[in-house]
């Protein structure tokens, strides 16, 4: 049994105020949460967001890392760095990364091998732009970007991933997949990991991102191969964020 996970995926978003008010927000109605639930914060907020985690069931989130130990990469941020703010997770090659700021499927592998180097989790994001799948090919651009992890770290190292699809043209955009199209991509990346290795394929979370929402959700997520939920937008309003988290 695969457990829920719901990331939230603030993004570049809040204020130093604004992020305290939210994850207090959240942690106030935690209690009877069963999911495990992840923020990534903005890098400025990762100190204060940690100090009032601590000892809660909320687990901290990096948006981003360098494949970079360190040195001059300025703007940058490595997996020690977050790692000293008890960082676990890292979200890596989100579609806005891919798009704006130029990751390649091998740049995104490369960040893959780096968090698991430094025993962080990645939340490795795959999708297909619209046009991809007006052209049926969704199946084609998902397994590219999983053959690129699987060629760089290898099947066995999905014991330490989670997987986030999200077809590009649903993020942030209000339109979501339906609860059928995204359960079939996700059958066929289970599909995809099992051609290497079956038990992995049963166990890797997938998680769907993309405009879901606390009405959304809960159908969402009780698709048989839908594992959590990344939220962008909702994951900012504290009560919307605790519904999705309830809703797995
Ligand atoms: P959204 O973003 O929920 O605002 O669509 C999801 C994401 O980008 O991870």
């Amino acid at each position: 049994m695969r457990q829920v996970i719901i990331a939230g995926n603030w993004k570049m978003n809040t204020s130093k105020e604004e992020a305290d008010t939210l994850v207090m927000g959240i942690l106030s109605g935690m209690a009877d949460v069963k999911s495990k639930v992840i923020v990534c914060v903005p890098s400025p907020y990762m100190s204060q967001v940690e100090a009032l985690i601590v000892h809660s069931q909320l687990n901290l989130g990096a948006q981003n890392l360098n494949i970079n130990a360190s040195g001059a990469f300025t703007g940058e941020i490595s997996a020690d760095m977050i790692k000293d703010f008890g960082v676990q997770y890292v979200i890596v090659g989100h579609s806005e990364r891919r798009s704006l700021y130029g990751e390649t499927d091998e740049i995104v592998a490369q960040k893959v091998q780096v968090a698991l180097d430094n025993n962080l989790t990645p939340l490795f994001c795959i999708g297909e732009l619209l046009e991809d799948r007006e052209s049926g090919n969704t199946q084609v651009i998902v397994s590219k970007q999983i053959q690129a992890v699987i060629d760089q770290v290898g099947i066995d190292a999905f014991k330490n991933i989670i997987v986030a699809y999200e077809p590009v043209w649903a993020i942030g955009t209000g339109v979501t997949a339906t609860p059928q199209q995204a359960q079939d991509t996700h059958v066929f990346i289970r599909s995809m990991l099992a051609e290497h290795d079956a038990d992995i394929a049963q166990t890797t979370p997938i998680l769907y991102g993309g405009s879901m929402n606390l009405s959304n959700a809960a159908e969402l997520l009780n698709c048989k191969d839908i594992d959590g939920g990344l939220i962008g937008g909702a994951s900012l309003k504290a009560q919307d964020f605790l519904q999705i988290c309830k809703a797995g």
